[in-house]
C-alpha cells in the first residue's frame, strides 16, 4: 500500500505555513527536513517531565532520560542493521555527518595513515568529505584522490582499478550525491575496496534519509548521516564504525563521562560507545531522534524510495515536454531514474540561480541556490551555481508542478528583461 501522503502532510505543522502570502512549498529537504509533530512534541515532552543528565544520576529522572537516550541508540543501530548492536553498540552521537567525518579524519585516519598511502574520494562530495580529508594527506604526505565522473555525471567505473589499488587506505564515498542526485553504486567500490584491504567511508547524509541502507549487507566501515536531514532535529550527528575499528578506536574528546578511572597523572576509558562521548550529550534531540526513527519505520523506508522515485519520474516526465524548460535550462545527474535520488539540480544560462530563486521565494516554493557545498564539483561543471529542488517524502506532484510553473515562468520573466 502506498503512503497516504495527504494524512502525513497533517503531522507536519510547517508545511501549512503562509510564506510571502502563498502556501509554502518546502523543496529544500536536501538542505534539512521538516519535523513531523511526534517529533516536536518528544522534544516539548522530553523538556517538560524528564529533563535530566544521562548516565550520571541515581535518581528516578536521571535513569528515565538515560534509558530513553539509549533506546534511541539501539534503535538507531537496528534502523540500519548494524551487527551485533547489542552486545557493543555502534552508534557514537556527534553533532553532524560532518563532525563524524572529521573524527575519524583526526583519529583512526590519522593514526593509519602513512605517507605515500592514498585516499580515494569522488568527485561529487560534500566539502566535509573532502576537506579533512585535504588537511589530513597534506600533514601525512599521503596522496588524495579524486575518483571521476562523467558526462551522466555517474561514478567512470572504468577507473575503478587505477583508482583503487593496493596503496588504497581508504575510501570515502557519498553515496547519494546532494547536489546532483546521483546515487552511487557504493556496493561496487565497497567490495574493490576489501579486495585491497582498504577501508570504507560511506556519506549517508543524503541516503540514509531516504532509502534502506544496511551496514551489515554493504560492509562498510564507517557510516555517517544527521539526524536533521531524516525528519529529526538539528545538531545531532551519527557515526556508525564497524566493530574491529570501533575495539582499538582511540576517543577524540577527553573529559567527563568518558573515563572510567582518572588521576592526577593519567585516565583510563570507559566502555564503548560512552568513551567516544565526552561531556553532557544532546540528551533532548537524542531522544526526539527516537521518534523521528519511529515515524520513518512506520511509513518504511522502500515506501519512501518509491514515493520519491515516483515524483522523480513525474518531474523528469514534466521536464521532457516542456519544449522551453528543455531548450534553456540543463537538469545535472543521471538519466537513468533507478540511479538518481529525489534531489533535481538545474542550471540556465539566462539567470543566475539566485534570482531564480528569490523569485519562486515570491511564490512561496523554498528551494536552495548555490554551490551546495561542491565548490569543486561546480567549477568542473563549468556552473557557478545551481537551483536544488530535493523531495521528501511529503511533497506532492501538485507541489512539483507548481514549482516547475513558476521556474518557467520566472525564467521567461528574465529572459524577456535580458
Ligand atoms: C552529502 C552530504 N554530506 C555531508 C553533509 C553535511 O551534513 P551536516 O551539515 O549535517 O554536517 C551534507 C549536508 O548537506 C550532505 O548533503
Amino acid at each position: 500500500m502506498n503512503p497516504n501522503i495527504s494524512q502525513i502532510r497533517k503531522d507536519f505543522p510547517i508545511l501549512s505555513t503562509i510564506v510571502n502570502e502563498k502556501q509554502l512549498v518546502y523543496l529544500d529537504n536536501a538542505a534539512t527536513s521538516q519535523k513531523p509533530i511526534q517529533v516536536i512534541n518528544k522534544l516539548t515532552d522530553y523538556y517538560k517531565n524528564t529533563n535530566s543528565n544521562v548516565h550520571r544520576g541515581v535518581h528516578t529522572l536521571s535513569g528515565k532520560a538515560t534509558d530513553e537516550f539509549e533506546d534511541v541508540r539501539l534503535k538507531v543501530a537496528k534502523f540500519i542493521n548494524a551487527p551485533n548492536y547489542k552486545q557493543m553498540n555502534p552508534i557514537i552521537w556527534t553533532r553532524n555527518t560532518t563532525e563524524s567525518i572529521n573524527i575519524i579524519s583526526m583519529t583512526w585516519a590519522n593514526d593509519n595513515l602513512e605517507e605515500n598511502d592514498e585516499i580515494v574520494v569522488t568527485a561529487m562530495e560534500h566539502h566535509s568529505n573532502l576537506i579533512p580529508w585535504q588537511r589530513l594527506c597534506k600533514r601525512k604526505k599521503a596522496k588524495l584522490k579524486i575518483f571521476p565522473i562523467n558526462n551522466n555525471q555517474e561514478l567512470d567505473l572504468k577507473y575503478l582499478d587505477e583508482y583503487i589499488n593496493s596503496n588504497t587506505k581508504l575510501v570515502s564515498i557519498v553515496h547519494s550525491s546532494n547536489s546532483m542526485g546521483t546515487i552511487n553504486p557504493i556496493k561496487t567500490l565497497i567490495k574493490k575496496a576489501k579486495s585491497v584491504n582498504a577501508k570504507v567511508l560511506i556519506d549517508g547524509a543524503q541516503s540514509v534519509p531516504h532509502m534502506p541502507v544496511d551496514v551489515t549487507d554493504l560492509d562498510c566501515d564507517f557510516l555517517v548521516f544527521s539526524a536533521h536531514k531524516m525528519l529529526g532535529p538539528t545538531g545531532l550527528g551519527i557515526l556508525y564504525v564497524k566493530k574491529d575499528i570501533l575495539q582499538n578506536l582511540e576517543p577524540h574528546f577527553l573529559g567527563g563521562e568518558m573515563v572510567l578511572d582518572v588521576s592526577y597523572e593519567s585516565a583510563t576509558w570507559n566502555d564503548i560507545p560512552m568513551k567516544f562521548e565526552a561531556g553532557t550529550p544532546n540528551i533532548a534531540d537524542v531522544i526526539a531522534f527516537g521518534s523521528a526513527i519511529d515515524y520513518l519505520n512506520d511509513i518504511g523506508m522502500s515506501k519512501i524510495r518509491e514515493h520519491e522515485s515516483e515524483l522523480t519520474a513525474f518531474a523528469l516526465n514534466i521536464l521532457d515536454e516542456n519544449k522551453y524548460l528543455k531548450n534553456n535550462s540543463t537538469l545535472f545527474g543521471p538519466k537513468n531514474i533507478l540511479n538518481r535520488s529525489g534531489v533535481l539540480t538545474f542550471h540556465s544560462d539566462i539567470a543566475h540561480p539566485h534570482d531564480l530563486g528569490t523569485l519562486l521565494d515570491n511564490e512561496g516554493i523554498a528551494v536552495r541556490t548555490g554551490h551546495h557545498c561542491t565548490m569543486p564539483l561546480m567549477k568542473s561543471l563549468g556552473v557557478p551555481a545551481t537551483l536544488r529542488a530535493s523531495f521528501y517524502i511529503y511533497n506532492t506532484e501538485e507541489e512539483i508542478t507548481k514549482f516547475f510553473e513558476c521556474y518557467s515562468k520566472s525564467l521567461r520573466f528574465f529572459d524577456n528583461v535580458r
